[in-house]
């Protein structure tokens, strides 16, 4: 399993709560959160941005890769969510893929951290989530200039 250090998962949560404070949720009312850790060791927030046309938001999690790749980052270690529930969520289905996009861009599994409210944490990885998923990598696309 990818090792996150307690300063690195203290640092996500944190990163990650501002985000669910700053979420733009008014179709769901389901303000979400989430916060990636790069393979440099710096942390990029994110949250769901919801739209008043159906379909056209984003959820946290691609969010804050966004934010990391807007800030020249491509490799991740982890990402976490987090919401108000009590009990951790898993990353949607489009979100895994898009995830599973930048494990294959850094040629290396990412820690999915999922945290509830009062402090319950489950742990998994985009390769468990979503095996023998489809990637950049089987097209032969060309990912070198997305260095680490
Ligand atoms: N949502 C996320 O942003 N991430 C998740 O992991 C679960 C759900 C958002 C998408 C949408 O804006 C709202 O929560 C309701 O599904």
């Amino acid at each position: 399993m990818l090792k996150i250090a307690k300063e690195e998962l203290e640092k996500l949560i944190e990163k990650a709560k501002e985000g669910l404070k700053n979420a733009y949720a008014p179709r769901s009312n389901f303000p979400t959160g989430a916060a990636v850790l790069t393979d440099k060791g710096n942390v990029y927030q994110g949250c769901n941005v919801e739209s008043v046309i159906s379909g056209m938001g984003t959820c946290a999690e691609r969010c804050a890769i966004d934010n990391a790749i807007a800030n020249g980052e491509y490799c991740f270690k982890a990402i976490i969510v987090i919401t108000k529930l009590e009990n951790p969520v898993k990353p949607c289905g489009m979100c895994l893929h898009y995830i599973n996009e930048f494990a294959q861009v850094a040629n290396h599994d990412i820690a999915i951290i999922m945290a509830g409210s009062g402090g319950k944490i489950s742990k998994s990885s985009v390769f468990k989530m979503l095996p023998e998923a489809f990637g950049p990598r089987d097209l032969g696309l060309n990912l070198k200039k997305y260095k680490c």
